[in-house]
């Protein structure tokens, strides 16, 4: 089943004299569960794709449509409910609320959906996975950058949503955590049929993902059909 698709996706910041076509013309689909790497260089509009995707912005042609919903035609408070519900982030400013404890801010997403109940033995479940139990008290500015980046993923994970965005989310990891964290998201993503799509610059990381994206100046490459076993 589709959950995603991106149709003739142009962006384009800022206006005539100063403006940088970050997207042109992008098209793709996804399916539900599938693990989707996003490489390119810096600057090719990567992340541009993540936040139109997560309708963080909006393209400046084109459209995105999540599961039968065109996000543009989404008004402003049910964008946000929609994303809540539906849509987890993860991003290399870890955005964690200084004032919450690492238990707290990993249920923060819970929380503000009232149509849910917080599952507290999942929420056990994925801070002994990713080896911050013992840190469930502790707040963001006791913690070390990869600690922090773990909390972030684990609030991603929280809502079980069904799409996750992740912006290089092992960017800061020592390559054991790195390890560890794909192998959580990866069976996060089997488990709950989760869609992914992972920007990442470890080519060692998108050859494990089921499809890769290569975005090259704003545009899309042809995509190469894996075949198993490569
Ligand atoms: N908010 C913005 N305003 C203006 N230009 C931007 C903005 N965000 C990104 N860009 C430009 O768009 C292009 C793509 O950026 P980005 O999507 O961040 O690339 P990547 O994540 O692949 O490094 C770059 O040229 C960048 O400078
Ligand atoms: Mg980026």
């Amino acid at each position: 089943m589709e959950v995603l698709q991106v149709k003739g996706v142009d962006k384009v910041y800022g206006t005539k004299d100063n403006s940088v076509q970050a997207l042109k013309n992008v098209s793709f689909s996804v399916n539900q569960g599938e693990f989707i790497a996003i490489v390119g260089t810096s600057g090719s509009g990567k992340s541009t794709l993540l936040n139109l995707v997560g309708g963080l912005d909006v393209p400046t042609r084109g459209e995105i449509i999540i599961r039968k919903h065109n996000i543009a035609s989404l008004k402003r408070k049910e964008l946000t409910i929609f994303r809540r519900r539906n849509i987890g982030f993860v991003f290399q400013n870890y955005s964690l609320m200084p004032v919450l404890n690492v238990y707290d801010n990993v249920a923060l997403p819970v929380t503000f959906d009232k149509g849910k109940h917080i599952d507290h033995a999942y929420i056990e479940d994925l801070l002994k996975e990713l080896g911050l139990w013992e840190k469930r008290k502790s707040f963001p500015n006791e913690l070390s950058g990869g600690q922090q980046q773990r909390v972030a993923m684990a609030r991603a994970l929280a809502n079980k949503p069904a799409m996750i965005l992740a912006d290089e989310p092992t960017g800061n990891l020592d390559s054991r955590t790195t390890v560890e964290v794909m192998g959580l998201l990866k069976s996060s993503c089997k488990k709950y049929s989760q869609t992914i799509l992972m920007v990442t610059h470890n080519e060692a990381l998108a050859q494990s993902c089921d499809r890769i994206l290569h975005i090259e100046d704003g545009m899309l490459l042809p995509e190469k059909v894996m075949k198993d076993g490569e």
